[in-house]
């Protein structure tokens, strides 16, 4: 991508391409930047606004697959199916080992209850969880009108729920959201779904805590390096399920997000319409 850079007026990307200065350097004719997807952190939004470069999301498209995978995440933690699978391909008939636990009548905790965490929870309920969430900026109606308990702090969410999945997103705020001294807040068991961001997560206190038993087990998606670097502590550790960061890969998802991210590509290069813009103060300049 560097080396046809400069021939670039507008850019298409998904997470694993990064427009950091170096690339921004590259990009000499970049106007505008559409993201197929909705976490906006591997763009460098300060360099885009400086330059003028329009930076758009695609918010929609993949709120129901990372939803469905958060579900999926949460039945493999709760029944073993990853080590149960991995055990029959060894060649074993074990059903001593794999006992399981049931989602209904236990409490999840919803961290970032924006769309894919509504989703979750109304999924979560069909289950017959309760379901309990905090986040600042939700939209108290809306959350509320689907049966999900507002609480107004972490550590309330902390000391309830049987269940914790991250749904907020990157920010130096959530850097590290879950660290030791939070998961000694949280109850003894907990099991915690990470199909957010890797960074909402301090890694190795999360592995000392599997460790210990002090979190029963962990389901995660992301990681705070994509790829995660050899020796990263989680990777392998009995009790954590892994995925390579594939909530939002489905063909649905991928199809809608494509759509979107080319409508809105072309209607800003056409000065048409900006939609989903990330960095609006960009649309004054
Ligand atoms: C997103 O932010 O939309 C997801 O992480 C999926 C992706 O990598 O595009």
């Amino acid at each position: 991508l560097l080396k046809v850079a400069d021939q670039v007026d507008g850019l298409i990307i998904r997470s694993a391409t990064t427009v950091d200065a170096e690339m921004f350097a590259a990009l000499s004719n970049i106007k505008a930047i559409a993201r197929a997807g909705v976490g906006v952190d591997n763009v460098d939004l300060d360099i885009a606004t400086e330059r003028g470069v329009i930076v758009m999301n695609a918010p929609d498209g993949n709120t129901i697959a990372t939803a469905e995978h958060t579900m999926a995440e949460m039945l493999a933690l709760a029944r073993h199916i990853p080590q149960a699978y991995a055990s029959m391909k060894d060649g074993k008939w074990d059903r001593n080992t794999f006992m399981g636990t049931e989602l209904r009548g236990k409490t999840l905790g919803v961290v970032g209850i924006g769309r894919v965490g509504q989703a979750v929870a109304k999924r979560a309920l069909a289950f017959e969880m309760t379901v309990i969430a905090y986040d600042p900026y939700a939209n108290v109606d809306a959350v509320k009108k689907l049966g999900v308990g507002l609480v107004s702090s972490l550590d309330e969410l902390f000391a309830q729920a049987d269940y914790i999945t991250l749904h907020a997103v990157a920010t130096p705020e959530t850097r590290n959201l879950i660290n030791a001294a939070n998961i000694a807040k949280m109850k003894d068991g907990v099991r915690i779904i990470n199909v957010a961001r890797g960074t909402l997560i301090d890694e190795a206190a999360l592995a000392e805590a599997v460790k210990s038993g002090k979190v029963a087990g962990a389901a995660l998606d992301v990681y705070a390096e994509e790829p995660p670097a050899a020796g990263n502590p989680l990777i392998g550790l009995p009790g954590v399920v892994h995925t390579p960061h594939l909530g939002a890969s489905t063909l649905e998802a991928q199809n809608e997000v494509a759509i979107q991210a080319v409508n809105n590509l072309l209607d800003a290069l056409l000065k048409k319409e900006y939609r989903n813009v990330v960095n609006p103060a960009v649309l004054g300049k």
